[in-house]
């Protein structure tokens, strides 16, 4: 990128730690990511990822979900604001309410989430206890483009990490959440850069580069 390049507008929502926030915050500030974030939208007070997006002096906003007649109206108040900021690209990032059809309609292939387990297995909540009661070898974390159903849309990227004896929920989620923060960071850049787009129910990255001699296996002796 040349630096009159145009640096892409984000939005982020949260509802909690907002350690993904900050992931995206520090990835602009460096220009690891050629864009920068105008908003974060918390539909909770108490969110700490509001004082991380305070500290870096970035316009935050609670919106509260209980204030709103349906999910919708809150949809619409999130949506106007956005707008407001001119924000291009909108993460979510911890953000715990499921969206509206009409808000996914409106920020289609523009609308990214993580999702801490390596998708389509495991959507929903509880993911680690779900991975670990499966007995996988392996769980990660996924960045897909939000669609209507609940952690369904079209996959950009994931980071695999191994499942060891002795993890429980706790540890097995510090170790994808430390992934988490390469990986959303480098989704927000591949869009930013204009080298991730949804076409035609899929997420297509262009020039994405991988060894091919590489695989990851678990036990490994
Ligand atoms: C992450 O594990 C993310 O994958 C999930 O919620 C958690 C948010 O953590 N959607 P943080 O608020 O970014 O620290």
């Amino acid at each position: 990128m040349t630096p009159t390049s145009h640096a892409t507008v984000l939005g982020v929502l949260i509802s909690g730690s907002g350690s993904n926030l900050q992931a995206l915050m520090d990835g602009c500030a460096s220009g690891y990511i050629p864009g920068r974030v105008a908003l974060v939208i918390s539909n909770k007070d108490e969110a700490f990822g509001l004082q991380r997006a305070a500290g870096a002096g970035i316009p935050t906003q609670v919106i509260r979900h209980r204030e709103f007649p349906d999910r919708e109206s809150f949809d619409r108040a999130m949506d106007q604001a956005l707008r407001e900021a001119g924000v291009e690209l909108v993460c979510l990032a911890g953000f715990m309410r499921v969206l509206s059809p009409w808000f996914v309609g409106q920020w289609k292939g523009r609308l990214l989430n993580i999702h801490p387990a390596l998708l389509p297995a495991f959507p929903g909540l509880h993911v680690q206890q779900q991975a670990l009661d499966a007995g996988v070898r392996f769980s990660g974390a996924t960045v897909h483009f939000v669609d209507e159903g609940l952690d369904t849309g079209p996959i950009v990227a994931q980071a695999v990490v191994p499942i060891l004896p002795g993890d429980d929920a706790p540890t097995l989620a510090a170790r994808i959440l430390k992934q988490e923060h390469r990986l959303y960071p480098l989704a927000a850049r591949l869009f930013c850069q204009g080298r991730l787009s949804l076409q035609a129910g899929r997420a297509v990255v262009e020039g994405g580069a991988w060894d091919g001699q590489a695989a990851l296996i678990n036990p490994e002796n």
